[in-house]
């Protein structure tokens, strides 16, 4: 023993986040001896801020279609033995109360400490011990275990140390340290799930617009385009369709925006020119969107004056801006706003099944840090219960 702690464990889970507590519970309640380790000295600080407090923590409608990876396969297994159902099962089974918010996000009625309580709970009943404020200096594989601090040996070893956004609570590199350390490929990492931000040209163009939302708009990257929202921000842009098309987009990128997209602008701008309206364009384009982005794209387009002037061809050059603005954003707010990160451990390298590496048996890799990324409702803790049941079934 040591301070209380035995040495050897069936299973040593690294990170006391969403998945290392639903695998902790998990195999604990299937008679392991298992040990999480956290280096905080919470656990589930993620959880604990997530949807405002309310935690997010599934959608109705998770399909393998609301997640990005290199292998779009990857998550299927996982998803599937583990789904939403599954979790709302849990949830209720707590008594915890809970609503549909939008699009089939799901959020406690409450609080989100009611989610972390109800894992906490589930290790309970599993007696998994728990070790807070610990860090791992190193890991050694030793005939078929793991040694971890020189003084704790596990037959199974689980990393489940999330990405790298908000260092500020906890977020660290070592899961991607522990998978190079054994072999396993990494997937290029990138904060996902962010702000968008624009350079000092297109800000001075933009900023006037800062604090204005555009609920209805379209936003686009290449073929994907989610109509979820969107608002201008002092440094670019946010709202929740910029940082679902985050996840997509790639440093010279452009994204394009549709703010009209149950009109047709070229239509409606002629048939009031028809109708003898001689409002001022901009006047006439705010009938569509907010005055001072109907302004803003009037002076983007250099076209403005009384409608009653204008040709057919400078009300399809303004009709274009209202329906396609493209822009390039010059970055993103980073690991420092960023809901989280896409990329990580290959999945090339794991068993889709069960997450355990597939040339290092033993070591498994679950939740955030493995290069499976969800939508922004509720997906990427659905990926951390699913990705963290199965491991805890293997375990
Ligand atoms: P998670 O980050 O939860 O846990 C990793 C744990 O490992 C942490 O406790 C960390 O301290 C610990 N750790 C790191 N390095 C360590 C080390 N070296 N040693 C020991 N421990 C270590 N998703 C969603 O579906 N719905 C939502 O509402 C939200 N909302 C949301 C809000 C905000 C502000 C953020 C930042 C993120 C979200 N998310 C979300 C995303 C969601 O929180 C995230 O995808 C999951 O928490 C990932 O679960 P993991 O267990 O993989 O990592």
């Amino acid at each position: 023993m040591l301070g209380g702690i035995p040495h050897h464990y069936d299973a040593i889970i690294i990170g006391g986040g969403a998945a290392g507590m639903m695998a902790a519970g998990v195999a604990g309640q299937r008679g392991k001896k298992v040990l999480l380790i956290e280096h905080t000295d919470t656990l589930g600080e993620k959880i604990r801020i997530s949807g405002g407090g309310r935690c997010n923590f599934t959608n109705l409608n998770v399909t393998p279609q609301n997640f990005l990876s290199q292998n779009p396969h990857f998550c299927k297994s996982a998803l599937a033995q583990y789904t939403q159902h599954d979790f709302i099962k849990l949830v209720d089974y707590y008594g915890i109360l809970w609503h549909e918010k939008t699009l089939g996000q799901l959020f406690c009625d409450d609080s989100s400490q009611q989610i972390i309580d109800m894992l906490i709970a589930e290790m309970d009943k599993g007696n998994v011990d728990i070790s807070l404020s610990t860090k791992v200096t190193s890991i050694a594989p030793s005939n078929d275990s793991f040694v971890i601090n020189n003084n704790l040996r596990c037959n199974k070893l689980v990393i489940a140390t999330g990405g790298l956004s908000i260092p500020k609570i906890g977020a660290t590199p070592f899961g991607y340290d522990v998978a190079k350390q054994f072999g396993l490929r990494i997937v290029p990492t990138e904060a996902a799930l962010v702000p968008l931000t624009f350079d000092s040209d297109v800000l001075l163009r933009t900023k006037p617009l800062s604090g204005l939302s555009a609920p209805d708009s379209v936003v686009s990257c290449g073929s994907t385009s989610f109509r979820e929202g969107l608002l201008f921000t002092h440094k670019g842009l946010s709202g929740p369709s910029i940082l679902q098309i985050s996840s997509y987009w790639s440093k010279t990128d452009n994204i394009r925006i549709n703010f009209v997209p149950d009109a047709d602008v070229f239509a409606a701008l002629k048939s009031a020119r028809a109708a003898k309206d001689k409002s001022m364009l901009h006047n006439a384009l705010a009938a569509f969107i907010p005055k001072r982005l109907a302004e803003m794209i009037c002076t983007e387009a250099d076209i403005d004056g009384s409608l009653a002037d204008l040709s057919d061809e400078k009300l399809k050059m303004i009709a274009k801006y209202a329906h396609d603005w493209r822009i390039t954003p010059s970055g993103s707010e980073g690991y420092r706003t960023a809901e989280v990160t896409r990329g990580g451990v290959d999945t090339r390298d794991l068993s889709s099944k069960t997450m355990e590496a597939l040339n290092v048996p033993g070591l498994y890799f679950i939740g955030e840090v493995v290069d499976v990324t969800g939508w922004l409702g509720g997906y990427n803790f659905q990926w951390a219960w699913s990705s963290g049941y199965v491991a805890g079934q293997s375990i």
